[in-house]
């Protein structure tokens, strides 16, 4: 009997320190991968043709791969395995996308290339988020941190501060498309804070280069605040971030979309990290995670 083929796609997720939102809006934001935190999908033949499902990226990105390879006929069936927990601005659609079409292009051994398949993952991302601005995708595929400006192109960064970020997840699901018309519908009453946010992503990226871990911090309580007012934090979210600011954090935000999601908050080295995130856990986060900075 002949071994079925199968296609293996891979992709990492990721976190925004800076720059959700106002990155719609031409800001620069500084976002970074989480290489530990996969998502693996596996491509085979099946009997029956793939169900759609245009709310699902797992199943646009496939649709996009077929009809890009012009093989929209063949019936396949697609399985996932993922450590990214969906819809907590960790970049799990985008991630999702990506292994997706890997595990395409993999099945019917087919070269894929890196703009190819960043064009097809946004356009999986534009179904589930109406108007990404190619941020996460970006730094789904991106082995260092990244910062981004919408249509003008991105620029690695060296982040190398000696710290640590808890990642914290409030357990409520993130609602980026929500939020992101949520900020919309504000007009310009919007401008305000969308314009500190941008100041704020330069703050940040000029203390990532002087390493000055309390600027850094500073400007991300600020941003938390921003991005309260413009309605897009969670009452859990906030109560996290309130928590690691009262127990030493240097600073701490929601990351994400918002309207639920996660937290990230700056501590200045891995024992700080690992006492906040058991108290983070204490205070309701669901599960925690701490990224070397
Ligand atoms: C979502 O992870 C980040 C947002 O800025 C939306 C986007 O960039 O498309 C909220």
């Amino acid at each position: 009997m002949m071994t079925q083929k199968i296609g293996i796609g891979r992709a990492h997720s990721k976190i925004i320190l800076i720059g959700e939102h106002s990155v719609v809006y031409g800001y620069s934001a500084i976002a970074l991968p989480l290489k530990n935190i996969e998502v693996v999908c596996q491509v085979q033949a099946s009997e029956a043709p793939l169900t759609i499902n245009i709310d699902d990226p797992l199943s646009t990105a496939v649709l996009a791969a077929l009809e890009f390879l012009d093989r929209s006929d063949q019936n396949i069936s697609v399985k996932i395995e993922s450590n990214v927990p969906a819809k907590r601005g960790m970049g799990s659609s985008a991630a999702v996308a990506i292994a997706a079409i890997r595990a395409v292009f993999d099945y019917f051994d087919q070269p894929l290339s890196i703009l190819d398949l960043e064009m097809l993952a946004n356009q999986a991302e534009i179904i589930a988020h109406e108007n990404p601005s190619g941020l996460d995708a970006k730094t789904c595929l991106s082995d260092t941190a990244i910062k981004f400006i919408r249509n003008l192109g991105f620029s690695e960064m060296a982040i190398d501060l000696g710290a640590c970020l808890v990642i914290a997840d409030t357990g409520i699901h993130g609602h980026t498309r929500e939020a992101v018309a949520k900020v919309r519908e504000l007009e310009e009453k919007a401008l305000p804070y969308l314009h500190h946010l941008g100041n704020l992503a330069n703050a940040i990226e000029v203390g990532i280069l002087a390493k000055d871990l309390s600027v850094i911090g500073q400007a991300m309580n600020r941003a938390h605040q921003e991005l309260d007012r413009l309605g897009v934090s969670s009452p859990e979210a906030n109560h996290l971030v309130q928590v690691a600011q009262s127990r030493g954090a240097m600073g701490a935000k929601m990351s994400g979309g918002g309207l639920g999601g996660c937290i990230i908050a700056l501590c200045r080295n891995q024992e700080q990290a690992e006492t906040l995130a058991l108290e983070l856990e204490k205070e309701g986060a669901v599960n925690t995670w701490i990224e070397n900075l």
